[in-house]
């Protein structure tokens, strides 16, 4: 087996500020990776340079054994909207808001060449009810929907494609803590069914050990530790990690 993403060397700064430092990480077929570590650690710099939508200053990714680089822009934005998907935290960044619930999740079928209304309309349905949404609600407005039901549109949007390989961004970041383990406990099942490989950034280490099948410490545009969940949770060895755990488990 190979890594379906296998990054190396990546570092990006931004004046003085190093947002990424000679990152390495690899993601294995139907692998949860984890990224972690505190504010301005790099994490949503490395989402975005993993997807191609921002350039590294050096090092490479490489999705199915080919450099992203070495892709058109016209191949970048096919792969983007099929075998990728990306969950943003603010619901509005992956949604169109002026759109009802159902083109959102139709517009992401028609772009990959779904013609047929009623098949569009039938799986449109069909996701609203498994992301939990009322389907009665299929010709409403996103904006009319609450918090929680936005990001589950977004998630029913991104993964209507069946993506391979899906980015998350502090998918529960805006949400109250209810909501937040109800869509966590959601995601998982996605996941499992759907044998989704699946990088996602989180502050939240409950989530990551929910979640995740291996954890990435970031800090300071580095990476300071990796290893399987348990392992970096349960027997942290860089200091670091150390308080980020210990720091959880106080509060
Ligand atoms: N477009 C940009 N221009 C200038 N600086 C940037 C830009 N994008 C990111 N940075 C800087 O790079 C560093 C890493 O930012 P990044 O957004 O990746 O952090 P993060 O780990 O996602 O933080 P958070 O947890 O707060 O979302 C920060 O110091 C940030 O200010
Ligand atoms: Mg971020």
């Amino acid at each position: 087996m190979t890594p379906l993403l296998e990054a190396s060397g990546l570092s990006l700064r931004f004046g003085a500020i190093r947002a990424l430092d000679d990152v390495a990480i690899d993601v294995w077929p139907g692998e949860v990776l984890a990224i972690v570590g505190e504010s301005g650690s790099g994490k949503s710099t490395l989402l975005r340079v993993l997807s191609g939508q921002q350039a590294a200053e050096a090092g490479t990714v490489r999705y199915d054994g080919a450099d992203i680089r070495s892709l058109s822009e016209a191949a970048l934005r096919r792969l983007s909207r099929s075998d990728w998907g990306f969950v943003h935290q603010n619901p509005r960044d992956g949604l169109r808001m002026a759109i009802s619930a159902g083109g959102n999740i139709g517009e992401r079928l028609m772009a990959n060449g779904a013609r047929h209304y009623g098949d569009i309309r039938a799986e449109a349905l069909a996701w609203l009810s498994r992301v939990e949404i009322d389907p009665a609600r299929i010709d409403a407005l996103p904006r009319t929907f609450s918090g929680g039901m936005q990001q589950r549109l977004q998630i029913a949007r991104t993964l209507v494609t069946r993506p391979r390989l899906v980015f998350m961004d502090e998918p529960t970041g805006g949400l109250d803590v209810s909501v937040q383990a109800k869509l966590l406990d959601m995601l998982r099942g996605l996941v499992r069914d759907l044998g989704l490989s699946v990088v996602i950034v989180t502050h939240d280490i409950a989530a990551a050990r929910l979640l995740a099948h291996r954890i990435v410490v970031m800090r300071h545009g580095r990476v300071v530790e990796e290893g399987l969940t348990d392992r970096v949770l349960d027997d942290p060895q860089h200091p670091y990690t150390q308080l980020l755990v210990s720091s959880v488990l106080a509060a």
